[in-house]
């Protein structure tokens, strides 16, 4: 809760490696924009956690621009919200070197989000579930950054420096969110105090969400290349949807249905109404159904939401002096709160003036 607006405070982020798809929209980004009114919220674009994976500089920088654009066509206020970029809060990374003072090394290196990204860094397609012994016993010259390893600390300052409430994200994200309470009751129970609460995710219809991918996968992911983005123009999306993976169709009445034919029927329920999900179901359970059919209308649903996306998104992208107005005045405010956190946990630490 915040002392001032008396209300319950929302801090979430995300990386900025692209332009954001339909899994961000549905998985974190619908979510900020529902709670703007009722919380005292403040989004981020996360730049220091892009950095994670040495992305080169120019497309780091247009990227930031991207995410910031994005935010604020799919209906994020800046007048509502705090809206700023990770780097330009200091005191973010001050915070971050003192929290991994309380963090361990065994306990990053069995994150989920580590053991797969250290895999990919070092080439390594086996399901082997020795991962540590090949990060150490490395030979070649790939290697997994240290920044990869201490990436949940770095998350969990940057929610813990605004002692937030709520954490609206997508599924994957809840082992991360995990380790945030870990290490804020840690350093409560290290310093014998109640500084920092327990933030927990925020849905708004039940469990956690994933968005499937259209290549019969489980999920739609920016590095996967089975995503909708909120930019495509119509024509690209409707290609995109009509060459989803699916199946040869049921073969007999009631059949069972396919992980591929699944992630439509789960898309369809996102962007569509009740009764259509439950025609296309009937179609399936009946036999009758034609997945060209079904497509087309997914497509149509779909453009529906991210096409006036689209358009605000071209609008305020080119507008460099408005966007740079609002992350710098988001900026000041966020280190008001910043710096007041970081304050009291260098106290709390024994950092203190002699
Ligand atoms: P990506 O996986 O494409 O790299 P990020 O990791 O940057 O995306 O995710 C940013 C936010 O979007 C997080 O809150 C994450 O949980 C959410 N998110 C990403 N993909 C999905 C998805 N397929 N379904 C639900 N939420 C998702
Ligand atoms: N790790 C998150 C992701 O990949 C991005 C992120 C960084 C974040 N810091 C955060 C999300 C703090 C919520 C709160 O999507």
């Amino acid at each position: 809760m915040d002392k001032e607006t008396s209300k319950k405070v929302v801090v979430s982020g995300i990386r900025s490696t692209g332009n954001l798809h339909l899994g961000n929209y549905y998985g974190a980004l619908s979510k900020f924009v529902r709670l703007q009114d009722d919380y005292d919220c403040r989004y981020f674009i996360a730049d220091l956690h892009a950095l994670t994976t040495n992305p080169d500089p120019a497309s780091l920088h247009q990227s930031v621009k991207d995410i910031l654009a994005e935010y604020i066509a799919a209906g994020l206020d800046p007048e509502k919200n705090i809206i700023y970029v990770q780097s330009d809060i200091p005191e973010i990374s001050e915070m971050y070197l003192l929290m991994n003072m309380h963090v361990g090394i065994g306990e990053l290196m069995r994150t989920a989000s580590f053991k797969e990204k250290a895999r990919k860094a070092l080439g390594i397609t086996s399901d082997s579930d020795e991962i540590e012994k090949e990060i150490i016993g490395n030979q070649t010259n790939q290697r997994v950054n240290a920044g990869l390893l201490t990436y949940p600390t770095l998350m969990a300052v940057d929610i813990l420096i605004h002692k937030a409430d709520f954490v609206p994200v997508g599924k994957d994200q809840e082992q991360h969110l995990e380790l945030t309470r870990r290490f804020a009751r840690r350093f409560n129970s290290f310093y014998k105090t109640d500084y920092f609460g327990e933030p927990v995710n925020f849905n708004f219809e039940g469990a956690a969400l994933k968005v499937p991918g259209l290549d019969g996968s489980g999920k739609m992911g920016k590095s996967e290349g089975n995503c909708i983005y909120l930019i495509d123009d119509e024509k690209t999306l409707r290609k995109k949807v009509m060459r989803a993976v699916t199946d040869e169709g049921p073969q007999a009445p009631n059949s069972p249905v396919s992980q591929p034919v699944e992630n439509l029927f789960s898309l369809m329920s996102l962007v569509s109404t009740p009764d259509t999900v439950k025609y296309f179901r009937d179609a399936y359970a009946d036999c009758s159904i034609r997945y060209g059919d079904m497509k087309k209308q997914l497509a149509e649903y779909i453009l529906k939401v991210t096409l006036p996306i689209r358009e605000r998104i071209l609008d305020i992208k080119g507008n460099d002096e408005y966007l740079s107005k609002v992350v710098k005045n988001g900026a000041e405010r966020a280190r008001e709160h910043a710096s007041r956190t970081l304050k009291e946990v260098r106290e709390i630490m024994g950092i203190r003036k002699i």
